[in-house]
């Protein structure tokens, strides 16, 4: 396994470099990441390369035997740019125009801003691509953070309305696809459709869908102009982009799909704090583990959505390794921290692990983000944990050769999400946070789990968790019953199949193509305030009890001709819905399809995971305890304790201490599974 830095030689003299690469490979690094925000070092004027700095960079790290990434610059055009074309910047959801200054002030569709992209990333691909040192690129740098994913320019305006034209092909199809007939909002030509921004009612969820789609599919464009640059002249580089996690205002599937690899810049305190409302909602108290160490389920998931996104081995592109500035209480951090994150990011899949950054910078925004290296240049927290992490390189590497396999997987689509997104219906109803439930009780369960794309081949798995497909698609339909057939196990979650791929609510009962594979009809549905509770009573063991948010009646619907095994497993036992399905089970050919009604507790996933997993001879751990992460990778379990306490853990009756913040290794042979 490979651990590297993000270094930003540009701000520190060239007398330091020597200094600094010396200091790095002592620490064990083998890569390091440079140049992401270097336009103007690298093209100071319009036309104008000045590659000095950057080849005696890159000489000097590789006199220390470090290989280097690239970062092509364009998230931060140069001052000039900006001056020579204004418009540049991008135009926000308030009809704002951002000005130059911090980063990522560019629209995706400005011709000029593309013009000058390809120019710079043909001129860096040219000369470093044939370079030894040169191992591959990162493109940009987290395409749509500080809110860019969508711009509301004129140049987008136009833009759409081109992509638009290329979907729809006409304007009366156009206007079915969207159902203009609501509100008069019937469209006569194409040069009429706006942005969906500033309209006075909440716009319509067609349009407003198909905005997000486009400005996605605008972001993926620009990647893809720096790809082709690069594929042409960086031969045996590879090609990435860091991605956030659980960032969700970009199709990262569509993203993912032309790079070799996927990588994510992880900050685990940061995430907790931050992203912890997002995805607990505010039904929940979120647990506490280990106050600087983040919690185990935000990181785990971001780290499984990131390999999912290739379905392959993933890099941790930028890892925090000291306290960071944009959180809101911005712990410090404890010596262990950083070793436990790596484990944690390699256990999950990760081959490579770059810490952020090298030194605390003396400028900008990020005065107060901690390296692995203080502002005074003497070492910190992290740099001597990588010290303390040399004997355990040897084990590192041992792990990396080893495989990860899944048996259960949970769909993530972006357009799901964000057709959730545009019509909640329950305040508290979000899309990720519904999938946020069944990932705990899996991960509580020790089962590891892909999060991957619903396009994606997933045959091989014995259990998929489809948790809202609201989008129902025949072709989707048939992928899924087929999977069933074949002996998958699919669940079903609230609200599937309620909507088409426009964004209309389907004509037929619900829910809708999925009805005759689980065959059952969504009668009535309930969205409950908090504070409401529905009953239901179940024959699996620990699904009885309060439901809130969400529950759907189900209306078991023989399918005529079709011998079927449909099997109630809940039903509610409360007003309005008293006696009515809430579960249920369907045998079709050598699978089942479950259909749960109602939007669980992690507590009710936990029970009916445990009932399905044994069904499908899965292999899982109950009642571990709190804070405790068994993954699973070759033929070891790494657990990982996120307390702040020591604990013991009992599993196939051999009993194992693990220190408090520790990882303790454990041979899955030893339990004879
Ligand atoms: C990342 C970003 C880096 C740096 C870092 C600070 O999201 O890619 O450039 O800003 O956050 O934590």
């Amino acid at each position: 396994m490979n651990l590297g830095v993000c270094y930003y030689p540009e701000h520190w003299p060239p007398e330091r470099w020597p200094i600094d690469a010396t200091l790095m490979r002592k620490a064990g690094l083998k890569i390091v990441r440079i140049g992401e925000f270097a336009w103007a070092q690298i093209e100071p004027v319009d036309g104008q390369f000045n590659w000095d700095w950057l080849d005696q960079v890159i000489r000097i790290l590789a006199a220390e035997d470090l290989c280097v990434v690239l970062g092509t610059p364009t998230a931060a055009p140069p001052s000039w740019l900006v001056k020579i074309h204004p418009d540049v910047p991008p135009v926000d959801v308030q009809g704002r125009q951002r000005r130059f200054a911090t980063r990522r002030h560019y629209c995706p569709n400005n011709p000029n801003l593309k013009r000058h992209a390809g120019r710079i990333v043909k001129a860096m691909a040219k000369r470093y691509g044939s370079n030894n040192t040169v191992i591959g690129w990162q493109i940009d740098n987290e395409f749509g953070s500080h809110e860019t994913a969508r711009c509301y320019c004129s140049k987008c305006t136009v833009a759409f309305q081109e992509w638009l034209k290329e979907r729809y092909k006409s304007i009366e199809e156009l206007n079915l696809a969207w159902g203009t007939s609501f509100w008069n909002q019937t469209y006569f030509g194409w040069d009429e459709i706006d942005p969906p921004n500033l309209t006075v009612a909440k716009p319509n969820p067609s349009h407003v869908l198909d905005y997000y789609r486009f400005s996605s599919a605008s972001v993926r464009a620009f990647m893809l102009l720096q790809v082709d640059i690069l594929r042409k002249y960086a031969i045996g580089q590879f090609v990435t982009t860091n991605f956030m996690g659980d960032f969700t205002d970009l199709d990262y599937h569509q993203l993912a799909q032309p790079l070799d690899f996927a990588s994510w810049s992880s900050y685990p305190t940061g995430y907790s704090e931050v992203r912890g409302p997002f995805l607990y909602g505010n039904e929940e108290n979120p647990p506490t583990f280990a106050y600087d160490i983040g919690d185990p389920y935000i990181t785990g998931f971001c780290h499984d959505l990131t390999r999912g996104l290739k379905q392959k081995p993933f890099w941790v592109m930028e890892q925090q390794c000291g306290q960071i500035n944009w959180s809101y209480y911005n712990t410090g951090v404890r010596p262990g921290n950083v070793r436990f994150w790596t484990w944690h990011a390699l256990a999950s899949g990760a081959e490579s692990v770059i810490y952020f950054r090298w030194r605390a910078g003396l400028s900008g925004l990020e005065q107060h983000h901690s390296g692995l290296l203080k502002h005074d240049g003497s070492l910190d927290i992290g740099y001597k944990e990588l010290i303390a992490m040399l004997p355990e390189r040897a084990e590192m590497d041992k792990t990396n050769q080893t495989q990860q396999s899944a048996e259960v997987a949970i769909l993530l689509d972006y357009e799901n999400l964000w057709a959730i997104q545009i019509q909640p219906h329950h305040k508290n109803f979000g899309y990720m946070r519904h999938m946020f439930i069944y990932y705990r009780a899996l991960q509580q369960l020790g089962i590891t789990t892909d999060i991957i794309s619903p396009e994606s081949d997933w045959s091989s798995y014995k259990i998929v968790i489809a948790h809202t497909l609201w989008m129902g698609t025949k072709p989707l339909a048939k992928k899924i019953k087929k999977y069933t057939e074949d002996g998958g196990i699919i669940i079903f979650g609230v609200r599937s199949g309620f909507k088409t791929s426009t964004n209309l609510v389907t004509q037929d009962p619900l829910p809708g193509p999925f009805r005759e594979l689980v065959g059952v009809t969504v009668s009535d549905w309930h969205a409950l305030p908090p504070g409401l509770d529905f009953q239901v009573e179940s024959i699996i063991p620990g699904l009885s009890g309060l439901l809130s948010l969400w529950a759907e009646s189900l209306l078991p619907c023989p399918v005529e001709g079709k011998r079927q095994k449909l099997s109630v497993l809940a039903h509610y036992s409360s007003d309005p819905f008293s006696s009515e399905t809430a579960l249920t089970e369907n045998q079709v050919g050598k699978g089942f399809a479950y259909y749960l009604g109602w939007y669980p507790t992690v507590q009710q996933a936990k029970s009916l995971l445990l009932y399905v997993a044994s069904k499908s001879e899965i292999d899982y751990m109950d009642d571990l305890p709190t804070g405790l992460i068994p993954i699973q990778r070759g033929l070891n379990y790494y657990l990982f304790n996120f307390n702040d306490y020591p604990i013991e853990v009992t599993i196939q009756g051999n009993t194992t201490n693990i220190k408090k913040r520790d990882v303790s290794i454990i041979s899955n042979s030893l339990y004879g599974t």
